[in-house]
């Protein structure tokens, strides 16, 4: 395989995966497809734009002619598919765009890939990258295995569910060769301060308020973004066509529990009086239809690829708290909405 498309490159995930592909990977060329929403950032990709074996291509996913276009064009030999809308609050407020993007816009890739390959399908891979919340949510035990009917309860879950269909109809009727994995609850670096993580470092920093919805007891499964990056790797390159593997970091944690291990991080770290983040903890309004409870079980890719998360969730926060206290020009920009203007100066300077 020499030509890599990854989609959403420029976002939280997709950043570290071409990272990881541009760097491991000389011998391919690796296209990042990026629109760049408010979630996509150049910025991400700094240290490795001038890179001989990176290309951006900026595209809408959605935009049908575009799309074949560039695949008639550039005859991608591999796809990872990760771009999205990816907030479950913005799929709350908005259903339509996460239905245009996350469904019509996975169609738009498989039908381009399989008009460029079907006559000859050996060695191509379409990898969709998807999330464990296609499966709904769990009660107070019990794991998701590959096998958990799918039963999603936001808008956005809902829009990915669908995208995972259409990539197994695919495989089925027309023999795409596909892999599609089911991720937890990511966090690290470049993460967009929207979600839990990023949001209230944050908001710890500016000593603003920590809006923890309803009980805070809802329980998410943390994984570190760098060992997501890996596990796509192993992957697409090892996975079996025709299959699905659950990704997880065997790491579950109550929301209210994990924000008070933040606080007493960043109180550390900031070197501030004990005790005084957990004074910004404010209880409010439940999200609509909130899953109770995530979590992975990731015995499968675990066996069949030898992956396993490579840092603790202590080590993975602490040095993903580190990283936002150096980068506070990077979230700056994007708390500020400067980062939007990167990619135009960065084009028209070149
Ligand atoms: P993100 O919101 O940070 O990034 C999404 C990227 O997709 C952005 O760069 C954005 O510009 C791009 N994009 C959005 N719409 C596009 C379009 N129409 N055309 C082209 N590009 C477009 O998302 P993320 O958190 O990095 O998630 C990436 C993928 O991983 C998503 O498919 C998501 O469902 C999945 N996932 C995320 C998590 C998580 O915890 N964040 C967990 C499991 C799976
Ligand atoms: P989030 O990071 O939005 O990821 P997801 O909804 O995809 O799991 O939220 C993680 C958990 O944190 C989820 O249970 C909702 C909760 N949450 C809050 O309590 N307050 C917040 O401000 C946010 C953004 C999330």
């Amino acid at each position: 395989m020499k030509k890599i498309v990854i989609t959403g490159g420029a976002g939280f995930i997709g950043s570290h995966v071409v990272r990881h592909f541009v760097k491991k990977y000389p011998e391919y060329t690796i296209y990042n497809l990026d629109t760049l929403t408010y979630a996509g950032n150049l910025e991400n990709l700094k240290d490795i734009e001038n890179s001989s074996n990176y290309k951006f291509v900026k595209a809408d996913i959605t935009d049908e002619i575009v799309i074949k276009e560039l695949f008639q064009e550039y005859k991608f030999d591999g796809v990872i598919h990760l771009a999205a809308e990816s907030h479950v609050d913005r799929s709350i407020k908005d259903p339509l765009a996460f239905a245009k993007t996350n469904i019509l816009g996975t169609l738009n890739l498989l039908n381009s890939f399989k008009e460029l390959w079907s006559n000859d399908w050996s060695g191509k891979r379409f990898y969709h990258v998807s999330t464990d919340e296609v499966y709904g949510t769990l009660g107070n035990t019990g794991l998701f295995t590959e096998k958990t009917s799918y039963s999603p309860n936001s808008p956005y879950s809902a829009s990915k569910a669908s995208s995972d269909h259409f990539v197994r109809s695919y495989g089925e009727t027309y023999g795409l060769p596909y892999v599609i994995s089911n991720c937890s609850n990511n966090y690290g670096p470049n993460h967009f301060p929207e979600k839990l993580i990023p949001l209230f470092i944050n908001n710890i920093i500016n000593n603003k308020s920590l809006p923890v919805y309803g009980d805070g007891n809802y329980t998410r499964d943390w994984l570190y973004v760098k060992d997501h990056a890996i596990a796509i790797d192993e992957v697409f390159h090892n996975g079996t066509n025709e299959n699905t593997y659950n990704i997880g970091g065997f790491n579950e944690w109550k929301n209210i529990d994990l924000v008070k291990l933040l606080c007493s991080l960043m109180d550390e770290k900031l070197e501030r009086e004990s005790g005084s983040s957990e004074k910004l903890i404010t209880f409010v309004k439940d999200r609509p239809g909130h899953d109770l409870r995530y979590a992975i079980d990731a015995t499968k890719i675990n066996k069949e690829l030898g992956w396993k998360p490579s840092v603790t969730f202590e080590q993975g926060l602490s040095i993903t708290i580190d990283w936002y206290l150096e980068n506070s020009e990077w979230l700056e920009r994007v708390t500020t909405g400067d980062y939007l203007r990167y990619y135009q100066d960065f084009y028209t300077n070149r």
